[in-house]
């Protein structure tokens, strides 16, 4: 089965896209990005310390930069795409032109925000969840499904669904070229 040089997993904070991207990375042989933690490197700080000192305009521009450097990657790579990486609108066509070009497939791990609030801490590399987390994954729902939606090639519904049966999931829709695997495209 050939794959798409770049699988870009795309999804509110707590959808778990980032033990997902381990599990299909292991079963690709595939490397293992994760834009946060790339961001953090290249920053030399925090997700946190960058909110906290520069502002997330920075953050985005951090991000922004790094999701390029994801998409130009020889590859084969799979990358957990932080949750606002669909924010801005260059992010948004830099994914579809990738996919279109044939050389990424972008996965939208879905899940209501009433299940990600089970599923989120205050982690230390969330502060937009600082205060009222319920509220802002609300909100942050309401915003962006339409921007996931726009980039994603594969939606997968993770409600109930541990990250092997996710990642098992996809696997299958990218040998079959399905759209949506389990869930709906809200
Ligand atoms: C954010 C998601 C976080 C992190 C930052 C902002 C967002 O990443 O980049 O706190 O705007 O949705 P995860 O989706 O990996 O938690």
């Amino acid at each position: 089965m050939s794959i798409p040089r770049v699988i870009i997993l795309v999804g509110l904070m707590g959808t778990g896209k980032s033990t997902v991207a381990r599990e299909l990375a292991q079963h690709f042989g595939a490397e293992c990005l994760d834009t946060d933690k790339i961001v953090e490197t290249r920053a030399g700080k925090s997700v946190r310390a960058i909110f906290d000192e520069d502002g997330e305009d920075v953050f985005r521009e951090h991000e922004s930069q790094v999701l390029q450097q994801c998409l130009l990657s020889s590859g084969p790579v799979v990358v957990a795409g932080a949750g606002g990486v669909v924010v801005r609108k260059e992010n948004r066509d830099a994914m579809k032109k990738a996919s279109h070009d044939g050389i990424a497939s972008v996965v939208w791990l879905h899940a209501p925000p009433e299940v990600l609030v089970q599923r989120t801490q205050k982690g230390a590399h969330r502060p937009l969840l600082d205060n009222d987390r319920e509220g802002t994954l609300r909100k942050m729902a309401a915003d962006r499904s339409s921007w996931y939606s726009e980039v994603a090639d594969i939606v997968v519904d993770v409600s109930s669904r541990s990250p092997e049966s996710v990642a098992a999931l996809i696997v299958d829709a990218l040998s079959v070229g399905d759209a949506t695997s389990g869930g709906s495209n809200e």
